[in-house]
């Protein structure tokens, strides 16, 4: 039987050592903000938000929505971040994706100013997070580098698979992959025989966004795995992108879902913001 990497106990724990620094921070006039932006209506981008905000309340981070309609037009949405770029009290912005159709995400993202962008989504921090050298870890990536440290396993050398190849997850994950000394293979929709590669993997991270994706007959016996994945089912529950199931006969470790890496992008947007505020607190 797998371990249960639990991103319920660990990001408790994480919240746990960054409210105290929150605090000390405070202490030294350092006030952390957190600005959140929300176009449109999409269900799950309204939980996600509601979780972040939950989130900066336990820590003791000021936080402060702002939720526009998904008939917002682009100019009006640049000329927000524009505000809050200045905006001393706000040391963090965050867009919430995916933006209604119309938006062009890029121009968004491209606005937000790279010392605010603690979702690490900018261009100069993607380049940075490229040659190693970076202030904001991207959040998912960076919690789950925390639950493999949690598995035991030392990435060094070891086989890294990285199912899914997107901006926020895939690529990010697997540059911090390889900054460990991991060999890091990624596949995508055209990868020609997934189930040889997925195999091979001792850490094997899928975040693709299809339910039950990968099964147990393509994870090797002892594998870390985690799982990205959170797909609405029509019975309403949750469930990853790795068939549970049949995985944790398999892996000597595994993320659930919920509570695996869900819990772990939230812990880590926390510890963005503090950063963010430090680094902002600087150049004033
Ligand atoms: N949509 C899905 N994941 C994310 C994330 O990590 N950040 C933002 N801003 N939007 C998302």
């Amino acid at each position: 039987m797998a371990k249960i990497l639990s991103g319920k106990e660990v990001s408790a724990r994480i919240k746990g050592e960054l409210k105290i620094e929150a605090e000390k921070l405070k202490e030294s006039g350092i006030m952390p903000g957190l600005a959140v932006i929300i176009v449109g209506d999409d269900p799950a981008s309204r939980v996600y938000v509601n979780n972040k905000k939950k989130a900066c309340e336990e820590i003791g981070i000021h936080s402060e929505e702002y939720a526009l309609p998904a008939d917002t037009d682009e100019a009006e949405l640049l000329a927000l971040i524009d505000r809050l770029n200045g905006e001393k009290s706000i040391s963090g912005i965050l867009v919430q994706l995916p933006l209604p159709k119309g938006i062009d995400e890029e121009k968004v993202i491209n606005r937000i100013d790279p010392q605010k962008d603690v979702d690490a989504f900018h261009p100069v921090n993607v380049g940075k997070i490229m040659v190693g050298n970076y202030d904001f870890v991207p959040c998912t990536p960076a919690g789950i580098m925390e639950l493999i440290a949690e598995s035991g396993i030392d990435i060094s050398g070891k086989e890294c698979v990285v199912v899914g190849r997107s901006n926020i997850v895939g690529k990010p994950m697997s540059m911090l992959l390889l900054h460990q000394n991991g060999t890091v293979t990624v596949c995508h929709s055209r990868t020609k025989d997934l189930k040889e590669v997925t195999r091979r993997a001792d850490i094997l991270v899928v975040a693709v966004g299809r339910p039950n994706f990968v099964t147990g007959d393509m994870i090797k016996e002892g594998a870390v795995v985690i799982d990205v994945g959170i797909n609405r089912m029509a019975d309403k529950k949750l469930t990853g992108d790795v068939d549970f199931e049949t995985a944790e006969k398999v892996a000597s470790a595994i993320t659930p879902v919920p509570g695996g890496v869900g819990p772990m992008t939230i812990a880590m947007l926390m510890k963005n913001t503090l950063k963010a505020a430090v680094i902002n607190k600087e150049d004033n």
